[in-house]
């Protein structure tokens, strides 16, 4: 089976989504790009069901390489995100909080510092129908600079160079987005972080690693 590894990693971020409540039923989708291939998680497929066989592989115009199944409706999603960005892997959830703050907001402010985590404020993607080149233009567009998104009235969004990465990166997400709806939910005017503050935390996160200390 061609893919195997990537496929059996998209399986496994599909059922690890579920057990963290970030999606309900079969909701969301992931997938990984290798070179001009892209493994994607199949269409309404209920994820405890899942197995890498079903975990399709299309080329980059999003002809079927090796599917048994029809992919996420997503796939012009993902195919127009690998176009217009560097990322080799997404995954997309309809977390509580995500969703809930997508309605509220165009923008998700720097309230909490992890908001450096995606390159800074996490923009709002207008809402268009799932599957469609509209969504897959304005999720694009919300995604320039950046590692996550929110989708107005659907979910959320995560991109990464890797699956690892980008998947790492819902959790965080769905945090930032709970601080700032609770924040929110006060009445009470909320505090943000300004530009030099970002700067300084973007320039932090790059050594925000294990470090071994040299004796
Ligand atoms: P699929 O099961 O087709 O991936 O659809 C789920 C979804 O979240 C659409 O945005």
């Amino acid at each position: 089976m061609i893919l195997e590894e990537e496929r059996r990693a998209v399986v496994r971020a599909c059922q690890d989504m579920q057990r963290l409540g970030l999606v309900v039923g079969t909701a969301g989708n992931v997938s990984m790009r290798v070179g001009d291939r892209v493994a994607i998680s199949p269409s309404a497929v209920e994820y405890q069901d899942l197995t890498p066989e079903m975990v399709g592989v299309h080329d980059l115009d999003g002809a079927v390489v090796d599917a048994a199944l029809k992919p996420s409706s997503e796939l012009p999603l993902h195919l127009a995100v690998y176009r217009g960005t560097g990322a080799g892997a997404i995954t997309h959830n309809h977390a509580p909080a995500s969703t809930a703050l997508g309605l509220v907001v165009d923008e998700v402010p720097c309230s909490h510092y992890y908001s450096g985590m995606f390159g800074g404020p996490i923009r709002v993607a207008p809402y268009a129908r799932f599957g469609t080149d509209e969504l897959a233009d304005n999720v694009c567009a919300a995604l320039q600079g950046r590692l996550g998104a929110l989708m107005a009235n659907h979910g959320a969004i995560t991109i990464g160079p890797s699956l690892t990465k980008a998947f790492s990166l819902l959790p965080y997400l769905e945090y930032v987005c709970e601080i700032q709806l609770r924040a929110m939910a006060t009445g009470a005017a909320v505090k943000t972080l300004d530009e030099a503050q970002m700067a300084q935390v973007l320039d932090g996160l790059k050594t925000y690693v294990p470090t071994r200390i040299d004796r």
